[in-house]
This record gives structure tokens, C-alpha cells and sequence, in this order.
């Protein structure tokens, strides 16, 4: 853990200029202007309220059970299935015709899926894993491109009472493996393959290559079949969903399971080589994603929202599926990636749709401030009200830039802070409310306890920087690591007793408003996605040919942080080595290891490691020389003339 850094630094203690509410974006809000007085004057019951928008089939009367720090309980007297949370009350309530999704493959084919349709397709699917054999308690693993079916299956999931895995489609074979081993699922839905970028991804090999090797738990895989693309079935195994559909009844009562009933399982990066296992509730997630998702986008009956992540990221499962369904909006889900087949899809989506709420990364924003501007100007974006952005560290010129070229200088940009681990957002501002700053976070949500505390667990004043921990238990909190409470214990609750550390840097301003700072722990940030560094080198010296391996996430102007590696390599590889090319082999094992998304933009084989007289590897220094910056206070280290061989090595490479 390091103190933090960041280029907002002097934003805590400049006064700068702040964009209140325009009058004519306030008109016809229905967020309550005393909302965050109301929450803090009376937390749980202002939760309770918020789950109280939910249909529940057997009403809570409990609202916290905090008896038993870190675990959390919410509602948990009470009872609702998320499903009819997220269909069929909409359809209940006369709005069956309304669009819930409008999909967009990246071929160009679309969809349009009403609520009832979504109703249909969700009963299905749900009578289909009943009829596989699926029960309540159940995991089910996703490995799915960005299709309906996927929007189908969680929420058939959730239907049923079995708890869905689903695993971000760019993930390797070995990480589809141990996420399955460590769920426990029996069943895996994929598809043939998705496409991306004009060809096809094969997902379906690559979870035949996870599952080759016996001793895994799944028993039944469940083929989409969405792309042009042929793959081998399993006999005994492999099963495809549209024959599996024919004949099932599109009609499924639901029952309610308890509020603590486990939702879904997702995986993400830690600061030790081992995945987490995240898991999340159903009454007390579904009650924050709901709210948080009215609130921070300012719903109103008739926006069309775009979330443009994939649907394999906490943002995707919290603000594509939970949050917008259980709101009845309608939305956006596209396939396919933003630059295919040019740099204008996105604008052209939102142009055609008359989106209204758009919400994205900051990595995706400073692209196109590089690719330039007359790229979102040749379209009419006019109907966008509100801009949300998400994942990383929005740095300041970003967010004016996403205000003035997207936004037509005119829409507020919500920056929300949150994590796999909150479940939904918990440091936003309000755009009905406040004037928003460009480049921060400004506010808790209403009803979140946020304090910013130095090292030694002392509140910082305004105008600095420390930690950021959260100091009362909230609704969509995960409730554990799977199979692994310890090891949420220590992650989370350990540092500060009492409080839930996030790893993150914060300033507070004089203000008192938030600013985000990224990551103070072993984990990275490449465009918005969670990577751990010790994940990336063990990996590494898995690898014949490395002997030590140390990585560190570099400062890089587009994707916030990169990967950048260095190896030692084994002294008897050596001959091997001078005979192919080390960079490319080792990138490449990264990717087919963890995922194109974990791949290095360096690795420099070099000597030696920088190391302190206890063999403690100075990450830092090296991090300083991959930004193109000085090495730094070399003095802790056992042989200080590794550093200048290090820093000529990359300055060597440019
Ligand atoms: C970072 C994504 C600054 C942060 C929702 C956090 C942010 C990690 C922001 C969680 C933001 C997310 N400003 N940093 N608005 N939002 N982060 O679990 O470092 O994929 O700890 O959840 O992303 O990443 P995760």
C-alpha cells in the first residue's frame, strides 16, 4: 500500500469552476431535493424505504442485522424473486409493451424486446434449466457474448433461485477453469462464438479447452448459437439452446426466495494471484441497484439508457440487467465493439436510438479525444441529457471534454465510484442537485457512510489525501468471498477495524466534495478493468523460461494504466531464449493464460530485480521508470546499479 497520487491533487485546494443544475434539466425530476438529509438523518429506515419500491412476496420486518461483522444481512426476514422484480411486475402494471432492451448485434441485425417479451423469453429459459435439472442454490456459469440470451439466462437464473457466475467473455480456458472449480457449477451456458470486430471470438472452444482436463465440476454445457461459426459438440455434454427451448411451456410461476439468498457469484482481481469470488444478495443488491440507478441517471419515464460495458463486469450485471430492469427503463445493449466498423458506431447507436443517458469509461472518452473530435460532432447527439462515466479516475480534462463534445456543453457527467465488492454505486453526485466539478465523485449516495482516513485510521481534513473507507454496512455490499469468509475478513475489514477499506486514494476538497485517485494496492486499472499484478506474475514465472517476474501498472494516456513486466530469466533458458522472440512469447502467454485484457505492452527481460536488502522487489521504482520518469531513491536497495541498468534498458526501447 502506497500513499496516493494523482493529477487532481490541486483541485482539492483551488477553488474551480462547477456547473450547477441547468433549470430546464431539473424540470420534471423525480428525485426529492432532501434526499440525502432524509437518509442521514435516518439510515436504515431511508433504506428500508428504498427496498419498499421493491415487490416483495412475504414483506421484511427486519431491515440491518449487523450482529456478526463483516456479514451482513439485509431485509432478511423478508421474500422476492429478482426475476419478478425485473418482468413480470412491469408487465403486471401495463407496461408489457414498453421496450426493455433494444439490442443491436454488431453485424447489424437488431432486436427490439419488449417487457413482455422479456417476460416470455425469461419463463422459457427458466422452465429449460428446471428441465436440465437445475435447482435453487444451484450455480450456473455464463460465458456469453453481449446477446439476449444472456439478459435471459441471469435473469432465469435469478427466476429459479440458482445463483449465476458469469465470466467476462475475453477470459482465457484456464481462467473459465478455476472460476468454475471455485462456483462449483454444473451447468455452463455459452455461445458458438461472438462477434467482435467482424470476426468471431470462439467462446465455445474455449470452454471445451477449460473443461478437457477431468475433475471439474460441470456436467452440462448449453450452446447459444449466435455466430456464423461451427464447433464440436460433446455427446452426452453439449446441448444447443434453441433445440433445448422447443416445446417448453413460456409460462413459469416464480416463488420468492429470502432476501439473503445468493444472487451471483463474480469473479475479479485481488491483490494475491487467486481470484475472489465475489457473491452478492437479492433484496438488499437489488434495492441499492434500483435506487442507485433512478437517482444517479435521474430516470425518467421515457430516457433511453446506454451502459456500454459488457455484461461480464459488475457494471454490466448492476446497471444492464438489476438496475434498469428493475426500474422498467429502457435500454441499449450492443454486441459488438465501438470502432467496428468505424470510430462512429457508438454516436451512430446513439443517434439513431435518440439515446438519453449514456454511460461509460473514461478509457473510451480519452480514445476519441485522441481520435478526435469531428468524430461525435458529425452526429447529432441532441438527445442526450445526462452522461455518466465509470471504472477508473476521470481526470478533469477528460470530463470537460465528454461535456463539451458529447455532452453539447450542456449535460451534467456523473462520475460514480463504486466496485464489484459495493454492488452499486456509493460516491456520486446528484445532477438535479449539485454543481458538479469536473473530475469528481463529490458526494456518497444518499444512505453510504464514506470517510477518508489517513494510515493510521485518522479522518484527513480538507484539502488532503488518504484512504478511502466506508464506515457502515450498506444494502448491496457483497456478502462474502465464495467458500472463503476469511479471506473477506482480510481483504476488506482487516486494515481499519470496523470500516471496510476499498483500496482506493481519495482527496477531500475544501468543499468536502470526493475525488477518486485510483488504486493504493497491488491491483491495476487498464481501461476501467481490474487487474492484479501478483495474478500477472505468477503467471509469468509459470512460463519455462522465467525464473522472477515483477509487474507494475504504468501511468498510460489512453487506458489509465497499462501492464508492463519484467522478467529475470532462468540461467539454463537462456540459449532457448536468444532463439525466439521472449517479448511476444511471453505477452502471448499472458493473454491465453488470464485474457487479451491482462496482456503486457511491455516485458523487458533484464538482469536483475530491484531489491531491498530483504528481498522486498521495489515495484515503485519500476513503475516510475515504465512512466518515463526517474527511477527515484534508489538507496533501500541491496545493489543500486540494477536500477541504472533497468532505466537504460527502457529508455533504450522508448
Ligand atoms: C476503480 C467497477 C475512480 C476503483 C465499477 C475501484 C473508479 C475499482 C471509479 C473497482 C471512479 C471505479 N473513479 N476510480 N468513478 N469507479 N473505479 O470492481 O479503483 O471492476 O476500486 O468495479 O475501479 O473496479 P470494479
Amino acid at each position: 500500500m502506497s500513499a496516493p497520487e494523482g493529477d487532481k491533487i490541486d483541485k482539492l485546494i483551488n477553488p474551480i469552476e462547477s456547473y450547477p443544475p441547468a433549470p430546464e434539466f431539473v424540470a420534471g425530476t423525480s428525485i426529492p431535493e432532501n434526499l440525502r438529509e432524509r437518509a442521514a438523518a435516518d439510515r436504515l429506515g431511508f433504506w428500508a424505504e428504498q427496498a419498499r419500491e421493491l415487490e416483495w412476496s412475504k414483506p421484511f420486518t427486519e431491515v440491518l442485522d449487523w450482529s456478526n461483522p463483516p456479514f451482513a444481512r439485509w431485509f432478511a426476514d423478508g421474500e422476492l424473486n429478482v426475476a419478478v422484480n425485473c418482468v413480470d411486475r412491469h408487465v403486471a402494471a401495463g407496461r408489457g409493451d414498453k421496450v426493455a432492451i433494444h439490442w443491436i448485434g454488431e453485424p447489424g441485425d437488431t432486436r427490439t424486446i419488449t417487457y413482455a417479451d422479456l417476460h416470455r423469453e425469461v419463463q422459457r429459459a427458466a422452465n429449460l434449466l428446471e428441465k436440465l435439472g437445475v435447482r435453487a442454490g444451484d450455480v450456473v456459469t455464463l460465458y456469453l457474448p453481449m446477446i439476449p440470451e444472456t439478459v435471459f439466462a441471469m435473469l432465469a437464473c435469478a427466476r429459479i433461485g440458482a445463483t449465476h457466475s458469469v465470466i467476462f467473455g475475453g477470459f482465457s480456458a484456464s481462467a473459465i477453469r478455476s472460476r468454475v472449480e471455485n462456483s462449483g457449477a454444473k451447468l455452463v451456458i455459452t455461445a458458438n462464438g461472438s462477434n467482435r470486430k467482424g470476426r468471431v471470438f470462439p467462446l465455445k472452444e474455449t470452454v471445451d479447452e477449460a473443461l478437457a482436463e477431468p475433475g471439474h465440476p460441470v456436467e452440462q454445457v448449453l450452446v447459444v448459437q449466435r455466430a456464423e461459426h461451427e464447433v464440436d459438440m460433446v455427446e452426452g455434454r453439449d446441448l444447443w439452446w434453441h433445440e433445448q427451448l422447443e416445446g417448453v411451456s413460456d409460462s413459469h410461476e416464480a416463488k420468492g426466495f429470502p432476501a439473503e439468498h445468493p444472487l451471483f457469484i463474480l469473479h475479479t482481481s485481488g491483490t494475491t494471484g487467486v481470484p475472489k469470488g465475489l457473491w452478492h444478495s437479492s433484496g438488499g443488491y437489488l434495492a441499492q441497484t434500483a435506487f442507485t440507478f433512478r437517482t444517479s441517471f435521474d430516470q425518467r419515464e421515457d430516457d433511453v439508457f446506454w451502459c456500454s460495458a459488457d455484461v461480464g463486469w459488475v457494471t454490466g450485471h448492476s446497471y444492464i440487467v438489476y438496475g434498469p430492469l428493475a426500474n422498467g427503463a429502457t435500454q441499449i445493449m450492443y454486441e459488438g465493439a465501438h470502432d467496428f466498423p468505424s470510430l462512429d458506431r457508438w454516436f451512430e447507436i446513439i443517434e439513431e436510438y435518440g439515446v438519453t443517458a449514456f454511460y461509460t469509461a473514461p478509457t473510451a472518452i480519452r480514445g476519441y479525444m485522441k481520435s478526435g473530435r469531428e468524430i461525435p460532432q458529425r452526429h447529432d447527439l441532441s438527445s442526450l441529457r445526462l452522461l455518466g462515466s465509470v471504472g477508473e479516475p476521470i481526470n478533469p480534462e477528460a470530463w470537460e471534454w465528454f461535456r463539451e463534445v458529447i455532452g453539447s456543453n450542456r449535460t451534467p457527467i456523473v462520475d460514480t465510484w463504486w466496485q464489484t465488492e459495493t454492488g452499486a454505486h456509493m460516491i456520486a453526485p446528484i445532477a438535479t442537485q449539485d454543481a458538479l466539478k469536473p473530475g469528481s465523485g463529490q458526494k456518497p449516495v444518499p444512505g453510504i457512510s464514506v470517510e477518508v482516513i489517513t494510515e493510521q485510521g485518522e479522518r484527513v481534513n480538507p484539502g488532503e489525501m488518504g484512504l478511502l473507507t466506508i464506515t457502515e454496512p450498506w444494502p448491496s455490499m457483497a456478502r462474502g468471498i465464495w467458500g472463503d469468509d476469511q479471506r473477506f475478513i482480510d481483504t476488506y475489514w482487516s486494515q481499519f477495524p470496523g470500516r471496510y477499506f476499498a483500496g482506493d486514494g481519495a482527496g477531500v476538497d475544501l468543499d468536502g466534495d470526493l475525488w477518486l485517485l485510483g488504486r493504493v494496492d497491488d491491483v491495476m486499472n487498464v481501461s476501467g478493468h481490474r487487474l492484479s499484478t501478483t495474478e500477472i506474475e505468477s503467471v509469468l514465472v509459470d512460463h519455462e523460461l522465467v525464473a522472477e517476474s515483477a509487474v507494475v501498472g504504468a501511468e498510460d494516456e489512453t487506458t489509465g494504466q497499462a501492464v508492463v513486466s519484467f522478467v529475470v530469466l532462468k540461467d539454463s533458458q537462456r540459449e532457448a531464449a536468444a532463439s525466439i522472440d521472449v517479448e511476444a512469447e511471453l505477452r502471448g502467454h499472458v493473454a491465453k493464460r488470464i485474457g487479451a485484457i491482462a496482456r503486457p505492452r511491455a516485458v523487458y527481460p533484464v538482469a536483475e530485480l530491484p531489491k531491498t536488502r530483504s528481498g522486498k522487489i521495489m515495484r515503485r521504482l519500476l513503475k516510475n521508470v515504465a512512466e518515463g520518469k526517474p527511477a527515484g531513491d534508489t538507496s533501500t536497495l541491496t545493489d543500486a546499479s540494477v536500477m541504472d541498468a533497468i532505466t537504460e534498458q527502457v529508455r533504450a526501447r522508448g
